[in-house]
């Protein structure tokens, strides 16, 4: 496994691949990985020939008020998780941005919900900083996670306008043994909080459950939900299409139920698909 840190010898890299035609596979990462990482590049590494991961906490996808200091960070341990995951390159850029750089990609409508209302700036950033990825690391496929499932969205949505020649491949979300979504935010909370984030997951379960049991009244299954979920601050809480994310009145199959909830600092999100 190699560790590349310039992006020019990243693109010359991976335009290198390109003329051998190669297949590149690419994911992502702002590293800390988990278990919802590695199974990532697990999926990635079927349809590649080579494997690039970055690792790149992105500043511009930071609101000034939010974790971007205090984004837990774990060099050594992401290098054996890469090298035990078939990563052929690890890409951490240290001069990723040029001087002079202006130039942002924005996806409207998509990004106006969900994350998007409470985190404003934060889509601009995660499309600016992966368009200017894919054009660094040149990959024909890219695997994103379903945990930031308004994210997939958002990045198919970009390669679809902007015709970018890259494969997008959702990857299903990651839950630690009692429920909880992966996330690297996890290990910044106390141990309360930690069991009080469990009702996140138990309330989307129990949402699902209510479905398939036949229940079809939104209004209904979302204050039942929202009952259930103990946090600092409920976000949103809401059932949307799982293809366009516009919000549901009456359930309709794709149906995902998505939530964000605050604990002291730290903002959690999942989601489910329900129908
Ligand atoms: O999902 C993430 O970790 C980030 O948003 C991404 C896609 C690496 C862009 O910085």
């Amino acid at each position: 496994m190699r560790t590349i840190t310039e992006t020019a010898v990243m693109q010359a890299q991976g335009l290198a691949w390109r003329k051998e035609g190669l297949r590149v596979g690419f994911v992502p990462t702002m590293g800390f990985l988990h278990a919802g990482h590695t199974s990532l590049m697990d999926l990635a590494r079927q349809h590649c020939d080579v494997l690039v991961t970055s690792i790149f906490v992105n500043p511009t996808q930071f609101g000034p008020n939010e974790d971007l200091d205090k984004y837990p960070r774990d060099p050594e341990g992401d290098a054996a998780k890469c090298r035990a995951h078939g990563v052929d390159v690890v890409f951490m850029p240290s001069d990723f941005y040029p001087p002079g750089y202006v130039t942002s990609v924005r996806v409207a409508e998509l990004t106006d919900r969900l994350c998007g209302v409470d985190r404003p700036e934060h889509f601009g950033g995660v499309t600016s900083v992966v368009a200017r990825f894919f054009g660094v690391v040149q990959p024909t496929v890219a695997v994103f996670g379903e945990k930031d499932f308004q994210q997939l969205a958002v990045i198919r949505r970009m390669v679809r306008d902007l015709a970018i020649p890259v494969e997008i491949l959702g990857g299903p979300l990651v839950r630690e043994g009692d429920g909880i979504a992966l996330s690297s935010r996890n290990v910044n909370l106390n141990a309360v909080d930690r069991q009080r984030a469990l009702t996140l997951s138990g309330a989307l379960r129990a949402l699902k459950a209510e479905v398939q049991a036949g229940e079809r009244d939104v209004a209904k299954l979302l204050a039942q939900a929202a009952e259930r979920v103990d946090c600092d601050k409920l976000e949103y809480l809401e059932l949307r299409d799982g293809d366009d994310l516009e919000l549901l009145t009456e359930l309709r199959s794709p149906a995902r139920v998505f939530v964000a909830g605050r604990y002291g600092g730290t903002r959690l999100i999942d989601n489910l698909s329900v129908l």
